[in-house]
């Protein structure tokens, strides 16, 4: 079966092409490499044995997408072409309601268009904001925004909600990542963040590689055990093949006109210390980090009920923190040969 991929080339896309292939499915990859690299393609053929069929093309325009949904008989979508820095997206708002939702809009259209039902859509625990009960269940109240970036998430939900509650033959789950992190255990594919790593885990691993002189933790005042901030940290293939389950769920449905919402996460609540402890573990190396002050924006703890996803998709996550920052740190030596 035809599944299309948009964002496919990005680093949570990448791997879930991987699943969708070990899955018996049909990938086809879609992404204007605006925030990604070629060479992410020679590593999925690497890992997959035969080149990823790809169209570098972007998904806000109608008429590529009509195209490809014709043309390579597509039966599902999965959606993760947008956006995502969460600090560019308060300097760049037009930018990012734009490419994030428009191109959300022209995608419904035509799939309505072309009779395309099944989309899994990429959604984030940025939605939770800082929720008052922990563990966060898919019923935890949505927060006001804190980012134009978490805004076009939560506006996403909203219009994918909206557009099946219309009536018309749609399925639809978006599904609410914590925080993905990791890479293949083949090193052939992993994050590859440009500049400055926003996220903590390729912080970390630049920092071990001596890319940068030293991490700073961002907190270390906040009502924690240790301190700094807690987060769920999910391994990215963990995250794919929670998607694969996703599409599994809605084919099986036998329903037209459907919409929910799963938390994607490990159900643990682990600190910013813990996990550069742990990375110290794992890496047989001392990390050179320093505490500094908060980062404005920052949430003091959120971690996933994880129930639903187990229960409803069948889905759990089942490899360890130490697991993914193991392949986290492979990852990271192996574009430092590369890069040689
Ligand atoms: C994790 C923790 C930082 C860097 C973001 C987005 C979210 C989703 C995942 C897209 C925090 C601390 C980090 C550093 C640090 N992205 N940290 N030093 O902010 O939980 O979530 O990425 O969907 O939408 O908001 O992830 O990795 O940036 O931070 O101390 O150099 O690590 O303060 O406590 P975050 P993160």
């Amino acid at each position: 079966m035809n599944i299309l991929v948009t964002g496919g080339a990005g680093f949570i896309g990448s791997h879930t092409v991987v699943a969708l292939t070990e899955a018996g499915f049909r990938p086809v990859i879609l992404d204007d490499f605006s925030n990604s690299e070629q060479g992410v393609l020679d590593g999925l053929e690497q890992i997959m044995g035969s080149k990823p069929i790809i169209y570098a093309e972007n998904c806000h325009n109608r008429e590529t997408l009509r195209r490809i949904i014709r043309e390579e008989k597509i039966e599902g979508v999965i959606h993760f072409a947008a956006f995502k820095a969460v600090g560019e997206s308060m300097q760049k708002p037009l930018e990012y309601y734009d490419n994030n939702l428009g191109s959300l809009i022209v995608l419904l259209q035509t799939m309505l268009e072309c009779g395309v039902s099944n989309l899994i859509f990429s959604s984030s625990c940025t939605v939770y904001g800082e929720p008052d009960i922990l563990p966060v269940t898919e019923e935890t109240p949505v927060q006001p925004a804190s980012s134009v970036y978490g805004n076009t998430k939560q506006i996403g939900e909203e219009i994918l909600c909206d557009t099946v509650a219309a009536g018309n033959t749609l399925k639809i789950i978006s599904l609410r990542y914590f925080n993905p992190i990791g890479a293949h255990p083949s090193a052939a594919i992993g994050e590859l963040p440009r500049g400055v790593p926003g996220n903590l885990i390729p912080f970390i691993t630049q920092t071990a590689a001596g890319q940068r002189a030293s991490l700073t933790i961002f907190g270390h005042d906040y009502p924690t055990p240790d301190g700094t901030c807690i987060r769920d940290y999910i391994h990215v293939l963990d995250l794919a093949e929670a998607h694969v389950a996703a599409l599994q769920f809605l084919l099986k449905k036998d329903i037209d006109n459907y919409y929910d919402v799963f938390n994607i996460g490990t159900g643990e609540g682990v600190s910013v210390m813990q996990l550069v402890k742990t990375f110290e573990q794992v890496s047989g190396q001392a990390l050179n980090y320093k505490l500094g002050p908060r980062r404005s924006g920052d949430v003091t703890a959120v971690y996933a009920d994880v129930q639903k996803s187990a229960e409803q998709l069948g889905w759990k996550a089942k490899r360890s923190v130490q697991q993914a920052l193991a392949d986290a740190w492979r990852w990271q030596q192996a574009i430092a040969q590369k890069t040689r």
